[in-house]
């Protein structure tokens, strides 16, 4: 069926146009014709953004795992489905075929099902980028258990957190991690975590760097020994559409983190044809996403979306910058990479660097390059256009969230001109809709608002994992019957998107979406802190950094304030991890509040980026001296 893979614009306009007016004929011939059902739906879609309440393929069967590897083994059987290029370049890259995966994913699934682990339970993942990552999430599939993989930079805290959210009873780790020079104790940090964590029965621990690590016992388990004893085959559970796939948390404006859950059967239709038509993947070709499977990236375009598609995918284990800033192109050159799927802050850390590092290499093999996870600012954007692609890949600039599931507004590659800092056109079924502040639509070209979409598609979450309330309140509140994303963008005269940033509490800093929340609640924990508040500011590679504004006590004001900031660092550190660390703490005696007690965030936000000059006005607050205070102190 052509619909599957977009070819010419035109094909784009028609097979969009279908897309919106018959949403169900539309998906219901993807699903038909692309997927290996067990039982098929007894209806496409039944959806009330009022409950809310969204089902896609209702009444079909289907293991996510059949799709993603039996299906592939009679074509595909020995076709590598998985590369792992591991930390260091000394070590030898690892070539996993389809029947292997089979074999590994089955034989975990078995380990799993002998430690009691059934359909519906949830497992917690906390592992480096190592082949069983990917394996582990398709062994939890297997079986129907939930997974609930933990991003491996996440602190002991924090991994306690989602932990003891989803009600896990097993956790998948490995006895530490490499990252670039360094090797990470992520036993140890688990060790710490589950003393929180009463639920946890068993620890499955991956031997990945050798290091001494305690081993409790009754509880760990080193994983190796029980694989080499498990059957090589295992029978996979038969799900309904809409049993849950996964939990991954992230960010929201409260301390607390949403545990996103994700279904069976849209989400696969979704990312498998959003992977198929952004990346214009063909067979034979070999596809990169640098991110972490800790991240819905990962799990959307490292492992699903990619697998169901029969497709060659990279893995890699280290850093842009290990053994030197050359280690992205080095990998692209020797694995001969089609599809490259980056951040803005890696390119923007890249391009910094010196040019023989790229030109050094041969990087004829890329057709198309992805970006993600952030608005990717003019100057990046053309030097990944110009020194990467030498103008002849086109960039895929991909707007989505952990939310959406798969990618949202994006061009096709080969298909849609492409425009600097422009995410452009709305993927396939994709119905945006930019909002003004009094909740009416803003209808035509050249306007811009809250970013919004009208209609549901396969891939979006559909509850917040023991929280429906706060689900319905996040996402389809401030505008009814809309999911609102959070994010604020314009649309040109064309029609082309651009994304213009958060308009919540959430800041992106290097990719990574941080709530102001959790790292206030983090802060106010240091005996000495009163109060404070946490803003983003632009920075050269990161996109934004952090700015903390932070009341002392009476008794922390006579301490040394270099010391207080490490203190307070340490302590971001091990509530949330060292992602979450700010770049400038100033002290203050008081922090800008509406009458009502609201921090002003807005003037906050401009004094940290240095723009002093509209700060709009000040007369209605509590405490307007408390801004002149502020602006006299920044740094
Ligand atoms: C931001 C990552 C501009 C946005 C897939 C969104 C982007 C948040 C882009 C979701 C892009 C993602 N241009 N901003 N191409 N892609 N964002 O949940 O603010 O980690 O709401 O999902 O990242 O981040 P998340």
């Amino acid at each position: 069926m052509s619909n599957y893979h977009i070819k010419h614009l035109e094909e784009y306009y028609q097979v969009y146009r279908k897309s919106v007016r018959e949403p169900e004929n539309f998906w219901g011939e993807v699903a038909e014709e692309h997927f290996l059902w067990r039982k098929k739906w007894d209806n496409v879609l039944s959806w009330d953004f009022e409950k809310p309440e969204i089902k896609w393929f209702e009444g079909a069967q289907l293991n996510i795992t059949e799709n993603c590897i039996d299906r592939h083994l009679l074509a595909r059987g020995e076709k590598t489905a998985i590369i792992f290029e591991p930390n260091n370049p000394e070590e030898e890259a690892q070539h996993i075929t389809y029947r292997q995966l089979h074999e590994r994913v089955c034989q975990l699934a078995n380990v799993l099902k002998d430690q009691g682990v059934k359909k519906g339970d949830r497992v917690s993942i906390y592992l480096p980028m190592i082949p069983e990552l990917s394996i582990a999430l398709l062994a939890c599939a297997r079986i129907g258990a939930i997974h609930s993989v933990v991003f491996a930079g996440f602190s002991s805290t924090a991994l306690a957190t989602r932990i003891n959210d989803s009600d896990c009873k097993l956790l998948i780790t490995s006895d530490g991690s490499y990252r670039g020079s360094k090797s990470i104790d992520l036993k140890g940090i688990v060790d710490e975590s589950l003393e929180d964590c009463p639920g946890v029965k068993t620890v499955l621990v991956v031997k990945r760097t050798n290091a001494k690590i305690n081993m409790k016992e009754g509880r760990d388990q080193w994983l190796q020994p029980l694989l080499e004893n498990a059957y090589l085959d295992c029978v996979p559970e038969i799900m309904n559409a809409e049993d849950p796939l996964f939990i991954l948390y992230t960010s929201g404006s409260t301390g607390k983190p949403k545990g996103m859950v994700h279904t069976t059967a849209g989400y696969l239709v979704y990312t498998a044809y959003t992977f198929k038509n952004v990346f214009q993947y063909t067979e034979n070709d070999v596809y990169w996403c640098t991110a972490d499977i800790g991240w819905v990236t990962g799990h959307s375009y490292i492992v699903y979306g990619p697998l169901a598609n029969g497709a060659t995918t990279l893995m890699f284990e280290g850093v842009p910058s290990y053994p030197d800033f050359g280690r992205f192109w080095e990998i692209v050159e020797k694995h001969k990479v089609n599809q490259f799927y980056t951040a803005p802050t890696a390119i923007r850390a890249l391009a910094k660097q010196n040019i023989a590092f790229a030109e050094n290499h041969d990087l004829s093999s890329l057709k198309v390059l992805g970006s993600v996870g952030e608005p990717i600012n003019e100057e990046a954007w053309h030097w990944y256009n110009d020194i990467i692609g030498k103008k002849n890949s086109p960039i895929v600039d991909t707007w989505w969230q952990t939310e959406t599931g798969g990618i949202m507004i994006t061009p096709i590659p080969y298909v849609t001109p492409t425009k600097p800092t422009y995410a452009t056109l709305p993927f396939i079924g994709v119905q945006p809709a930019l909002m003004d502040e009094q909740g009416k639509e803003l209808k035509g070209n050249q306007v811009e608002g809250r970013l919004c979409i009208k209609f549901p598609w396969p891939g979006m979450a559909r509850t917040i994992w023991g929280d429906h309330a706060r689900y319905k309140d996040t996402y389809f509140s401030a505008f009814p019957n809309k999911y609102f994303s959070g994010d604020g963008a314009l649309r040109d005269e064309v029609g082309y998107y651009r994304i213009t940033g958060r308009v919540d509490d959430v800041i992106i800093v290097s990719g990574h979406n941080l709530g102001t929340a959790p790292i206030e609640d983090a802060i106010n924990e240091h005996p000495a802190v009163a109060e404070s508040a946490i803003v983003g500011f632009p920075h050269d590679i990161k996109g934004n950094a952090l700015y903390g504004y932070v009341i002392l006590k009476e008794t922390g004001e006579s301490r040394n304030h270099d010391n207080l900031r490490n203190e307070i660092n340490q302590i971001i550190t091990e509530h949330i991890g060292p992602i979450a660390k700010l770049d400038k703490i100033q002290f203050t005696s008081g922090l800008p509040k509406t009458r009502s007690g609201k921090i002003m965030r807005r003037i906050l936000r401009k004094i940290a980026s240095r723009d002093m000059n509209n700060l709009g006005d000040t007369s209605t607050l509590l405490n307007p001296e408390v801004v002149e205070e502020i602006k006299d102190n920044v740094l």
